[in-house]
């Protein structure tokens, strides 16, 4: 049977079985070929969410380019948060071969129909926050999207491969930051250690609800959407980050974190789950500011786009008169 014919009804039982058959057999799929309308509208939503995490990620380190303690330090900020500009078109046009128009993505960040990363509802408070964000955020974004390597979704997979070359960069000038600071002065240490204090919590909820309560989890890993759950994928996170803390002379704010020598991994505490719901709710500290900058963002830029738009009018006319001739 030839499921690439994109013209059969979304929700063909037949279709959907021969569908399955391809997955399972890691044939990946391709945006001209059949899916079901689930899977359609699954990728959609996940990968719409993280072109709008990349986006609104910028902000919070936007806010220390002006304030970065030296040029080297500025231009490594400056490169980092391009390069997550550009994974958030990469991922926004990846996104778009499903069959959804920018415009409609950036409407439904800009009404809070969609999500983004809950990480980037909390506050910069000091350059030592540059460093926890590279270290344990994008530390947290790499694991996540080495298991998106393996999407069943070709684009999306292949978004991947060319971003997470990119965050490992990311991950390694925030370490970088911290080790800067925690082998500094005692107040550069503090800092260092008051950071990892307030973004630990918060990096670990990046990986979503645990799997018992994950409402997408089963079905996103039988279209293998999901090549690893949120439970493994933070352990993974916890038991390589854990020994990079030590290194740099911090701790870990969780009084239950144990090294398992019979699990070979580290046991630890519990995530506030109330805090993940109220700021995934849209009640964190910063998300009505990080809301309205986007918004502002995209009217302030609508002149860019409507030149861009007359320009390119103004060649398509100028190419067919030309053929006309
Ligand atoms: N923040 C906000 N919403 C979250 C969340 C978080 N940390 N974790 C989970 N959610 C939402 C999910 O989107 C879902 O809501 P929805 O159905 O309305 O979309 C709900 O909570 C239930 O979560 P599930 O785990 O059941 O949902 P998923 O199967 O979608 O898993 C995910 C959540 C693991 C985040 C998955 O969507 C995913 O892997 N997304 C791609 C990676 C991504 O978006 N990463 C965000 C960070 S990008 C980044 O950090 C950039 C880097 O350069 C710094």
């Amino acid at each position: 049977m030839d499921t690439n014919k994109s013209n059969v009804a979304e929700n063909d039982p037949q279709f959907e079985a021969a569908f399955q058959k391809k997955i399972d057999a890691e044939i990946k799929i391709e945006p001209r070929d059949w899916m079901p309308a689930g899977y359609r509208k699954t990728l959609i939503r996940q990968m719409s969410q993280h072109a709008h995490s990349e986006i609104v990620g910028m902000l919070p380190e936007g806010n220390w380019l002006t304030r970065a303690p030296s040029l080297k330090r500025k231009a490594i900020l400056m490169a980092k948060i391009q390069d997550e500009g550009g994974h958030g078109l990469y991922l926004y046009s990846a996104t778009e071969t499903l069959g959804i128009s920018r415009d409609e993505m950036y409407d439904q960040l800009h009404t809070g129909k969609a999500k983004y990363s809950s990480i980037f509802n909390y506050p910069t408070l000091n350059w030592a926050d540059m460093g926890a964000i590279g270290w344990l955020v994008d530390g947290a974004a790499i694991t996540n999207q080495i298991a998106l390597c393996r999407c069943s979704y070709g684009p999306y997979a292949r978004a991947m491969v060319k971003i997470c070359k990119e965050e490992s960069f990311h991950q390694r000038q925030g370490y970088e930051i911290m080790m800067n600071m925690a082998q500094g002065t005692k107040e550069q240490r503090e800092m260092a250690q008051d950071a990892i204090n307030r973004w630990w919590w918060p990096s670990l909820m990046m990986f979503g609800p645990h799997d018992a309560d994950s409402t997408r989890t089963t079905q996103s890993m039988t279209w293998k959407i999901k090549r690893t759950s949120n439970d493994e994928l933070r352990q993974k996170f916890v038991d390589a980050t854990v020994p990079q803390a030590h290194y740099l002379g911090l701790d870990v704010p969780d009084d239950k974190l144990a090294w398992n020598e019979e699990k070979k991994s580290y046991d630890w505490g519990e995530i506030d789950w109330d805090e993940f719901r109220n700021v995934v709710a849209g009640n964190g500290l910063c998300n009505r500011e990080r809301l309205q900058t986007r918004r502002d963002a995209h009217d302030g830029g609508k002149w860019v786009r409507d030149a861009a738009l007359a320009y390119a009018e103004k060649q398509k006319k100028r190419t067919a008169a030309k053929k006309a001739a």
